[in-house]
């Protein structure tokens, strides 16, 4: 176990654990930047796979446990088995810690530990927190309605309406508008036990305290309410995580700063923004529509190309075609970006996203419409409800030919229906900024919950 940095402080002391991915690591440090700001001290405990970089947060103490794990055996393909060898590997090192940092705290009088806060994909440390006798409060990092879709998944698995390899059938899923069958987020990676033991292990109710949720009422009311119904313990829906208290970056690969001097140089609301997160890869045929769609749309674009993403031969291919030539000064591609700093930049108009949680809520509280084109899980989800309940972004639904997906970003971008779009999206914007302001539904559930940890 490695001592990477200590912290002292007087105030009641909080053992953070992440799932060891961007999407999970940038909730849970951005939660711990707000609880540090109200006066807790924080310690992060990580595994050495996807390490968190401890000098960008200098105010927070940073443990290394082992995780037992190599880098070979992670690939996007194999996530759930991944989750779940990391919760069998992770109990005993986490408790080792634990149990030192308590004993630590008895012995030379440091701040003592008032709870754990875990990933729920973290599961394991459910049952380490109560056998050292500590609170543990769950952190959520995807939409109520997520958690909603998942639980009716295990419902009509049962009832025989589901096969485990998920369904394309269009019709709405009862009780869950707008979801079709097919936007369930039916993994169809590793086999359907592993998938399913996936999702009871993580909405299981166990000892934990409370559910912090980056999710809020602006959005999510009637899913919350519902949840919270069926929960034995208090939610605390505060949201954007990201906005309540900027955190420094938590990002594991370089930004290019870069594409912010190019950005400087375009028009106001005209460019579209394609990411498609910290996972997502973009299959041979998909790349090639995908860029001389962008290419022939003339609309000016920022692409973030991420390493591992796309296949090296057709980037190759497309090279030899003239795509760069014909994009010319129109396109700027980075291998990853400042993302919440483009957002918030005039210049961009749009997002082509994967829509994953964390995504779709930094293009929300920037006010800037989509085009959702999801991969996988929850994507889907969070996709049908930003084209079909905020009606902030258009969906692409499978593969799309190039003409599509010009047809798209002028939709966007150009058209009378784009326009609305990013109205709508800007009100959005601004009823989150409201919700987060003294009175607002996440300012209150912060208060609650700091007063609920004070308590234990
Ligand atoms: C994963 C899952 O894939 C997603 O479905 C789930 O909702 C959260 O966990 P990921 O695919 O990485 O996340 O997407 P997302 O949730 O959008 O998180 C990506 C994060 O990386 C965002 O916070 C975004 O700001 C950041 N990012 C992305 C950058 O900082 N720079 C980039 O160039 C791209």
């Amino acid at each position: 176990m490695e001592m990477e940095k200590e912290h002292r402080s007087s105030h009641p002391r909080l053992v953070l654990v992440a799932l060891p991915f961007q999407g999970h690591i940038n909730p849970m440090l951005q939660l711990g930047s707000i609880l540090h700001s109200k006066g807790f001290s924080i310690t992060v405990l990580h595994t050495a796979f996807n390490s968190p970089i401890p000098s960008n947060y200098p105010e927070f103490g940073f443990l290394s446990i082992p995780d037992n794990l190599s880098e070979q055996l992670i690939s996007a393909d194999d996530l759930l088995p991944f989750i779940s060898l990391l919760n069998l590997n992770c109990g005993v090192p986490f408790q080792e810690c634990l149990a030192k940092m308590v004993q630590k705290q008895e012995v030379e009088n440091e701040p003592s530990i008032a709870c754990s806060v875990y990933d729920e994909c973290m599961y394991f440390c459910d049952a380490v927190a109560k056998c050292v006798k500590l609170p543990s409060i769950v952190l959520r990092t995807t939409s109520a309605s997520t958690y909603l879709s998942r639980n009716a998944i295990l419902q009509l698995k049962a009832e025989g309406v589901l096969t485990s390899q998920g369904s394309t059938s269009q019709d709405l899923v009862p009780g869950l508008h707008p979801l079709r069958f097919k936007d369930l987020p039916v993994s169809k990676i590793g086999t359907p036990e592993i998938f399913l033991q996936f999702i009871t292990n993580i909405y299981k109710t166990r000892t934990s305290s409370a559910i912090i949720w980056n999710t809020n009422d602006v959005l999510e009311k009637p899913s919350l309410q519902e949840i919270q119904k069926q929960c034995q313990v208090g939610i605390f829906p505060v949201c954007p995580l990201h906005e309540v208290a900027p955190a420094s970056s938590s990002s594991l690969i370089k930004e290019d700063n870069s594409c912010i001097t190019w950005l400087e140089k375009q028009k106001q609301n005209t460019v579209l923004y394609v990411s498609l997160g910290s996972v997502a890869s973009v299959d041979k045929k998909e790349l090639g529509e995908t860029a001389w769609g962008l290419a022939n749309s003339k609309q000016p674009f920022l692409w973030v190309i991420r390493p591992g993403s796309i296949d090296d031969q057709e980037w190759k291919k497309l090279l030899t075609e003239g795509f760069v030539e014909a994009v010319g000064e129109n396109g700027c591609i980075v291998k990853w970006a400042p993302q919440k700093e483009v957002l918030a930049h005039g210049a961009v108009g749009g997002f082509w996203t994967h829509c994953g949680w964390n995504s779709t809520l930094e293009s929300i509280s920037k006010g800037v419409p989509m085009i959702c084109k999801p991969c996988f899980g929850d994507q889907r989800v969070n996709a049908r409800h930003v084209s079909q309940v905020w009606r902030i972004g258009i969906q692409l639904e499978n593969m799309c030919e190039r003409g599509e997906v010009e047809r798209a970003i002028k939709r966007l971008m150009v058209d009378k229906e784009g326009k609305e779009m990013r109205q709508r999206a800007k009100n959005l914007k601004e009823r989150f900024q409201l919700d987060i302001r003294e009175g607002g539904s996440s300012y209150n559930y912060l208060n609650k919950l700091i007063e609920l940890i004070m308590s234990f």
